[in-house]
């Protein structure tokens, strides 16, 4: 309300100032190169986008070639003690070309810099910067204050920063599918989880931002979004749309977007625009969404559902608040809803007091489910955790290891599996350009997210979707030809 006091002409000369001001900034940074590599989630892949997009309005450029930068960021990880060691090694790479250029600013952004804060420029002299991932709009500010000869550290969470007005610059892009970001955050407590320390309280991001980013995606010749939130699931945006003046009370009715809303909202920009998502959580995950998946073609069948673990005693020691019953129900679901509906999932072995029955719980519900793919990994402690405070890491390596090189294996039978029941049938593929090894092959994604390779030809190329008739597989890969 006290907006409407202020007179226009103050708020003109202000967003002036501002104007002036970036201009000002841009000019001073004129030319300095940022480079940012990032670590972890899709969300953080995504997160240097905006940072990316933050910098460009002052200025810099960013370049694929650190040794030739200004300013090198890394947007870290700290889902596992090992994500948190590779980032250490590649930052001692990045320190060396520091004592070459003293002038240079390395600077650690991410999950990891929330976690260690400070600690971080203790423990590597050599850092300058260390950013949260709320914290990215003071950046430039940041930037400024190392310029100056001091180090800076922001690593203040929000509840409210959905970087919504933020148009991403697309990094590494092969201008066909990306990324978007329609929630912040996580409000699940799993016990073994850093997640809801290192990003905050879990807040969505309002529809029409996302609509507009993904109808400018389009329009620029994107042809796939992959909607992105620890648990897409629980999206929700309230907004206060004004009624009637002489309807004065009633007259801010609320208008509720939940995650079906939104998936039909992107879906219905066109039916060329493919729509994925990640990751839905089995607590949330409606029947409405799955009917929204199966009512567009345009929506992929394709579900990443981690299950963790397949017992319930261990899932409710990992607080994950639903049990094997509940899980296999919502498998059930897609089963009956979406024909032919592609379903991938996370497990960890070994997790605190996990018996070899409790793991053969897991081995079953793999068996169960024949999951098209899977990330496996073995529990790693994370300090400040649930789990850290209440349970101890009592498995011993040897046989979370044997634990997990017995599912991998399993595994490896089912996506083989999966990959040759599509042998004979058409599939319609997304062209993403050259594949890995040939450039006479191309390579796209099937709408079950199958990796597809297939002879380059006349009258396609990437950006656009062909049909192509499967004749062999590997373990990861269908391979055919186009019909
Ligand atoms: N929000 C997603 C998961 C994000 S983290 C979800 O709820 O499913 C990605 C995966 O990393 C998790 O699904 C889990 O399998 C794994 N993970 C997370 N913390 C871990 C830990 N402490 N040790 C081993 N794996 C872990
Ligand atoms: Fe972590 Fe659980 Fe949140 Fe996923 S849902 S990010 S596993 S706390
Ligand atoms: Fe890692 Fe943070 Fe993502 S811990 S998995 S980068 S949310």
């Amino acid at each position: 309300m006290m907006d409407l006091l202020i007179p226009d002409k103050t708020h003109d000369e202000s967003r002036q100032g501002e104007a002036l001001m970036l201009k000002a900034e841009a000019a001073k940074n004129n030319g300095r190169k940022l480079y940012i590599e990032s670590y972890g989630c899709a969300m953080n892949f995504s997160d240097s986008e905006i940072v990316a997009s933050i910098l460009a309005e002052r200025g810099f450029e960013t370049t694929p070639d650190y040794s030739v930068a200004d300013v090198i960021f890394i947007n870290t990880c700290s889902i596992r003690e090992n994500a948190e060691q590779r980032v250490r090694n590649r930052l001692k790479e990045f320190t060396v070309a520091k004592v070459k250029n003293p002038g240079l600013v390395v600077g650690v952004l991410g999950c990891m810099a929330e976690r260690l804060k400070s600690k971080f420029l203790e423990e590597e002299k050599l850092v300058d910067v260390v950013v949260g991932p709320d914290a990215y709009r003071d950046l430039p500010n940041l930037i400024d204050r190392v310029d100056d000869g001091q180090k800076a550290v922001n690593v203040l969470l929000s509840r409210e920063e959905t970087y919504a007005d933020i148009s991403p610059v697309r990094l590494n892009s092969n201008g066909i599918n990306a990324f978007v970001s329609i929630m912040r955050g996580c409000d699940n407590m799993c016990s073994f989880c850093v997640v809801p320390f290192t990003r905050g309280r879990e807040r969505s991001r309002d529809p029409k931002s996302i609509v507009a980013e993904c109808q400018d995606l389009f329009d620029k010749g994107y042809r796939e979004v992959t909607l992105l939130g620890q648990n897409v699931d629980s999206y929700k945006w309230k907004s206060k749309a004004e009624g009637s003046e002489s309807d004065a009370i009633s007259s801010v009715s609320e208008a509720e977007t939940n995650f079906a809303n939104l998936l039909e909202m992107v879906a219905l920009i066109s039916p060329d625009l493919r729509v994925r998502f990640s990751t839905s959580h089995p607590k949330d995950i409606t029947d409405e969404v799955l009917y929204a998946i199966n009512k567009y073609d345009n929506i992929c069948n394709y579900i990443h559902l981690p299950v963790q673990s397949g017992n319930s005693r261990i899932l409710d020691l990992m607080n994950r608040t639903y049990d094997r019953e509940w899980y296999i129900n919502r498998i059930d679901a897609i089963r009956r809803i979406i024909p032919d509906c592609a379903i991938s999932t996370d497990v960890i072995t070994g997790f605190c007091s996990e018996t070899d029955e409790e793991h053969k719980d897991t081995v079953s519900m793999m068996d169960y489910v024949k999951y098209d793919f899977a990330y496996m990994f073995k529990y790693s402690e994370r300090p400040g955790t649930l789990a850290a405070k209440r349970y101890a890491d009592d498995i011993p390596e040897e046989v979370k290891q044997k634990r997990l090189t017995e599912i991998v294996a399993k595994q490896q039978e089912y996506s083989f599996y999966r990959m040759q029941a599509r042998i004979g049938r058409v599939e319609r593929v997304l062209i993403e350009g050259f594949s890995k090894k040939s450039d006479k092959d191309y390579c796209g994604r099937s709408d079950q997210n199958a990796m597809v390779i297939f002879p380059v030809g006349e009258g396609y190329k990437p950006g656009e979707y062909v049909n192509v008739l499967i004749e062999r597989s590997t373990t990861a890969t269908l391979i055919g030809r186009v019909v």
